[in-house]
């Protein structure tokens, strides 16, 4: 019988981006023992893709700002099937969680009278995003790092998770192996927190790095949590697109925060063309007004480039298919032109968007300060994810909870940029303390060697393909990216849909067939073949949920079904793992949302 070294935590955290560490931190703090296992190097978190902000209702900057304006932003965004309890969580906790990370040590940008700094983004009624320059996810992790860090945290980097361990449907722990030797490990727990991230990885264009595989969905999915509104995946606008080699990496949302302008070859502020209906009284129609708001003026309206990250998107996309793209394929993404309107434009430019600049000179020998950015779509994040209560961030399987990118429902079917960062302070600090309460209240459960020598078995499959016809896990990985990106992207079909569903299930053949050369240590070829079964379980997720909401909402964008039905207005998809193993997946309707806070809505259309 292989041993297997074991660990025995009270909490373990499983991700170490900021939803993490906050709920690591929290866990900490009410006195239990905590692990956190991570897939990288600690602070290597997507969480530093949040650019430009952390939003929360802090009113410095504007003075009409609350909960209630941020409440009502947040559902409108996701069009209403966000999960109302969450939202109001979220806007009523989020400016303590920024006033904590700044007691903690974050350095935000300052007001001319010394409070943190808010900037506008899109489809924020206010400027509510507290930002650190163009680095605040970065800054976010440092802060959380630093504070954790005396905390007594047992932190284990460069592990992968491949399997949670149960106790009949109670969750008690979880195996992995450590990525640098290859070696296993059994980590025991009374309670865990799934804070993975998202998926980006299972599209070709994305800003997420190699570690976000759809890990936590996967694993909550395996397990019999269910996954909810998958088929709401965030196209961030602005990606680089040019040159090939750093293709999707993130161009933040602050640029257009700071006035700069869509542009197609034309030179045509083509934004101005589609405003929709919902919020056409809250936006500019006019170049002026719109740079008046980017000023501070609290009499003008938003530019269009503000408008939601779904619309925009789709925008862009259009102005690409219809001929008027770039050279490269997108869009121009034009700050230098406010040499126009602001002596000191170039140092302002380098001041508040310093990562921009340097990304920019050094990839692509770009100057920001003189000449347009040449950008397009790219994957971001996701709406969907591991379902929970509100309230606790527990599932539906006791002792499994989940916060940040990988569990779901604040966001409904689109998500305003600079929510993810709040969104994980929140919830992050919610699941550690309820994982640390139900840690108090629970005693360890066992663990059953037996299931555990079968996924160690099958982890190593990859390594026995000698006498079988073999795949490389490589160009699985590649083909179902490209079938994401082509079949499932910002612009769907049901014939499309159908045919990447078909793809997939052959994909899943050719994954069990994968094989790899070289041992255990070292082998960059069998960890891919080991995130093959998630990237392909969330894709289908994301496939099926697409096909079943037969409409068009927020980041679902269906050419078959143009147009919103009220049918779907009020449902989640949800997604759970059938006794057999197959995916199923059904319609069910929200929770009612109480009468004040329709009220809020109401008052703040
Ligand atoms: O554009 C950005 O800075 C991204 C922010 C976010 O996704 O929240």
């Amino acid at each position: 019988m292989p041993h297997y070294e074991t660990f025995e935590y009270d909490v373990l955290v499983i991700g170490a981006g900021g939803a993490g560490l906050r709920a690591a931190i929290e866990a900490s703090a009410a006195g239990v023992r905590v692990g956190l296992v991570c897939k990288s190097l600690l602070g290597k978190a997507h969480t530093v893709m949040a650019e430009g902000g952390i939003a929360a209702a802090l009113a410095n900057v504007d003075e009409r700002d609350n909960w209630k304006v941020h409440f009502a932003d947040t559902m409108r965004g996701g069009q209403y099937v966000n999960q109302w309890r969450m939202v109001e969580l979220h806007a009523k906790e989020a400016p303590d969680r920024v006033r904590e990370l700044e007691a903690w040590g974050a350095v935000f940008d300052r007001t001319k009278d010394g409070r943190i700094l808010q900037r506008h983004f899109g489809g924020h009624k206010y400027p509510r995003l507290a930002h650190v320059g163009d680095r605040t996810g970065l800054e976010m992790i440092r802060t959380l790092q630093d504070h954790g860090v005396h905390q007594g945290i047992d932190v284990h980097m460069e592990h992968t998770i491949l399997s949670l361990v149960k106790d009949g449907d109670r969750v008690v722990g979880a195996f992995g192996y450590e990525r640098e030797r290859g070696r296993f490990k059994i980590f025991r727990a009374k309670a865990i927190v799934l804070a993975t991230g998202g998926i980006g990885r299972a599209y070709k264009i994305t800003s997420n790095s190699w570690e976000y595989t759809g890990d936590g969905h996967a694993l909550a999915y395996d397990a019999g949590a269910e996954l909810i509104d998958m088929e709401f995946v965030q196209f961030h606008p602005t990606g680089m697109v040019w040159p090939p080699s750093v293709m999707g990496i993130l161009v933040t949302e602050g640029v257009r925060g700071e006035g700069g302008i869509l542009t197609n070859k034309e030179g045509k502020r083509f934004m101005f063309d589609a405003i929709p209906e919902n919020y056409r009284s809250q936006t500019a129609d006019n170049e002026e007004e719109g740079w008046r708001y980017c000023q501070g003026h609290k009499d003008a309206r938003r530019p269009p480039e503000l408008l939601t990250r779904d619309h925009v998107s789709r925008c862009i996309v259009r102005e690409i298919k219809e001929g008027r793209g770039s050279p490269h394929g997108g869009v121009f993404l034009d700050i230098s032109w406010i040499k126009q309107k602001l002596p000191n434009a170039a140092e302002h430019i380098k001041r508040k968007l310093p990562s921009m600049y340097h990304q920019f000179k050094q990839l692509a020998d770009i100057d920001i300060t003189e000449q347009p950015m040449e950008v397009g779509p790219t994957t971001h994040y996701i709406m969907g994810g591991v379902r929970v209560d509100p309230d606790t961030q527990m599932t539906r399987l006791p002792g499994l909870f989940a916060a940040g990118e990988c569990a779901a429902g604040i966001n409904g079917a689109n998500r305003l940029g600079g929510n993810s960062l709040s969104d994980l302070l929140v919830f992050g600090k919610r699941a550690g303390e309820f994982a640390a309460k139900f840690a108090k209240e629970n005693q360890h459960g066992p663990v059953e060697r037996e299931k555990i020598d079968t996924v160690a078995r099958e982890a190593l499959a990859p390594f026995e393909s000698r006498d079988r016809e073999s795949e490389n896990p490589y160009a699985i990985q590649k083909d179902l990216q490209e079938t994401m990106q082509d079949l499932v992207g910002i612009v769907r079909h049901e014939t499309e849909m159908r045919e990447a569903l078909e793809r997939i299930d052959k994909f899943k053949s050719r994954a069990e067939k994968a094989a790899v050369t070289g041992n255990r240590e070292y082998n960059p070829g069998w960890h891919t073949a080991l995130d093959l079964d998630n990237l392909l379980i969330v894709s289908e997720a994301i496939t099926r949920a697409a096909l079943e909401r037969k409409e068009s909402r927020g980041a679902q964008f269906r050419e078959d079904y143009p147009h919103k039905d009220e049918r779907f207005g009020s449902v989640n998809t949800i997604i759970s793992k059938a006794a057999n193993g197959s995916m199923e997946i059904r319609l069910e309707p929200l929770p009612e949302m109480p009468d004040h806070l329709k009220q809020v809505i109401e008052e703040n259309r």
